[in-house]
């Protein structure tokens, strides 16, 4: 099995979500240990945002691609090549100014490629990217979870979900350490509270896993 642990906090070593992505890899290799994981931080190695230079190889602006069509072109490649290959997929996901961190968008925006992660057909959009199982370490400074106006404001989880969705994938899971920034007690129970989440949401994807693996 192949994991892919994706990080995206520009915290570094006071990130949340590293951690988190940490403690579900390390407990997903507990349970397979055959499992080989690969590693993208994209706080280090960030694509650029998505531009013209992205879009213009792949819509053929021109018949012979410019040398930063060639460059943009390669960085989509590699990521979309790397996401495809993964069967699990760990996302460290802060919640920065009620969404993403841009680092983690400018990922997405190389993984929605017409005709690797979806396409478009008479009945409307198909994802091509099914069978894979996405686990979200979400951090947050606030609660969101217990209330709809939380829900409604938070673009995090909820914009995740669609997105991976939108891949074809259907089994995204979500371990959440939420009001980060409530105080010293609230903190350390809300990462006590999301440790407790790992094992269980872990075993489950782990069997999900198997189950799509052999199907
Ligand atoms: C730039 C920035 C923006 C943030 N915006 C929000 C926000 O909109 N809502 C919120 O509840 N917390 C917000 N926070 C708090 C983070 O969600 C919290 O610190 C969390 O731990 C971030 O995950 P990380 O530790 O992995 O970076 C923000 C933090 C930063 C650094």
């Amino acid at each position: 099995m192949k994991l892919l642990q994706v990080d995206a906090s520009v915290l570094g070593t006071n990130s949340v979500s590293r951690q988190l992505t940490a403690d579900i890899v390390a407990e997903w290799r507990r349970v397979h240990p055959d499992t080989t994981v690969d590693y993208l931080d994209l706080a280090v190695d960030t694509p650029n945002h998505f531009d013209a230079n992205a879009l213009g190889i792949k819509v053929g602006l021109q018949a012979e691609p410019t040398e930063a069509q060639k460059r943009e072109n390669a960085v989509s490649e590699k990521l979309v090549s790397q996401f495809l290959a993964a069967d699990v997929i760990v996302v460290g996901a802060p919640l920065y100014n009620f969404s993403i961190p841009t680092q983690l968008k400018a990922w997405i925006d190389r993984l929605a490629q017409i005709g690797r992660t979806f396409k478009y057909t008479d009945k409307g959009p198909v994802g091509l990217a099914g069978g894979k199982t996405v686990i979200v370490a979400s951090s947050r400074g606030g609660i969101y979870s217990t209330s709809e106006g939380g829900q409604a404001a938070e673009h995090q989880e909820s914009y995740l979900k669609v997105v991976f969705g939108f891949f074809g994938i259907t089994d995204v899971r979500i371990v959440r350490a939420e009001g980060l920034a409530m105080g010293e007690a609230p903190k350390a129970a809300a990462i006590e509270s999301a440790r407790a989440d790992i094992r269980a949401a872990t075993a489950e994807a782990a069997n999900q896993a198997v189950t799509q693996l052999a199907a």
